[in-house]
């Protein structure tokens, strides 16, 4: 199993880079990133992140090889490819230009890696999500069980702690789904929230419960907003989590960016929703039962979404 990391000169994708090393479920781990220059000279942040990561497997106790580089003649052959580069927004910088940016960097990144690896699966988390995922699956070519983006692994992640925090309770134990665009109309579940199987409706009191799910839905920029840039750990164990249920056949049920053709009523767009991931990428798109207010909530976050996509044909067009 070889895995190719795009940006991984980067906080999450040095992470995503690690955390796959760590669990040992890959043979190899090639690390991508630019070369960057500082006047006479040339730093390779992935190839050092990378060597560093490598020489903490003798006290970790993996066996994942890691290297850098910047040569996508090294990712030949690659069974996923994960990619996490792209600009964050800066100031003075409108969300159309970090669409357009990042639209291109996941496009001129997408053909070089599919160039080397043509039957991989591709894990997006570049930013913004659903956006960047359509943008990877166009510029492949791959069927779209093979090109997929994280999101609700992570959304879902900050709900749970936020949840076991509260009932003082193993965040393993909790369990939930989310749908809808990586951004602030993303819509966790409570019908669909368990601790070890008790609806979570039965432990919590609703006003709680709401004050929980607002904060998860902002819990990106929560950490913006307490680091100055947005957030790693998490973002990288999420995908990191992803790769290893395809690279391991292990089938889980878990909430991921997917292209949708009229599943939850919406056509043509990459959005969050209960994927099952194994071996080949989303097995099955599981379409679960929602309520009127669920239904429009959804429209609402695949509305979004779909607007960003308009914008970004509007700008490139
Ligand atoms: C987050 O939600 C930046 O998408 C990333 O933290």
């Amino acid at each position: 199993m070889k895995i190719t990391v795009v940006g991984a000169g980067g906080n999450v994708g040095s992470t995503v880079a690690l955390t796959i090393a760590q669990r040992d479920f890959a043979k190899t781990v090639v690390a991508i990133d630019l070369e960057r220059k500082d006047g006479e000279k040339t730093f390779h942040p992935a190839k050092g992140r990378a060597l560093d990561q490598w020489q903490t497997s003798p006290i970790h106790g993996f066996d994942t090889h890691l290297f850098g580089s910047s040569d996508y003649e090294d990712t030949k052959g690659s069974d996923i490819c994960i990619i996490t580069a792209g600009v964050p927004r800066r100031p003075g910088m409108s969300r159309d230009d970090l669409l357009s940016i990042n639209a291109n960097i996941v496009k001129s990144v997408t053909e070089q890696l599919v160039a080397k690896s043509p039957d991989t699966i591709i894990i997006v988390v570049s930013n913004p999500l659903d956006v960047m995922t359509y943008v990877a699956w166009k510029a492949s070519g791959l069927p779209s069980e093979r090109v997929m983006g994280m999101a609700g692994i992570l959304d879902t992640a900050r709900y749970r702690a936020f949840l076991a925090e509260e009932l003082q309770v193993s965040p393993k134990d909790i369990q939930a789904q989310i749908l809808g665009g990586h951004g602030d109309t993303m819509v966790p579940l409570p019908r669909y929230t368990t601790v070890s199987g008790i609806p979570v409706t039965q432990l919590i009191d609703k006003e709680k419960l709401d004050a929980i799910i607002e904060r998860a839905k902002v819990g990106g920029g929560e950490l913006v907003g307490l680091m100055g840039t947005s957030a790693w750990y998490a973002p990288g164990a999420a995908a990191a989590q992803m790769a290893e249920a395809i690279a391991l056949d292990q089938n889980r049920i878990f909430p991921c960016s997917a292209y949708l053709n009229g599943e939850f009523g919406q056509k043509d767009l990459y959005v969050g929703v209960p994927v099952k991931l194994g071996k080949g990428g989303i097995k099955q798109i599981i379409e679960i039962e929602l309520d009127k207010d669920e239904q429009e909530l959804m429209n609402k976050s695949a509305d979004a979404v779909r607007s960003a996509m308009e914008d970004l044909k509007r700008i490139t067009s």
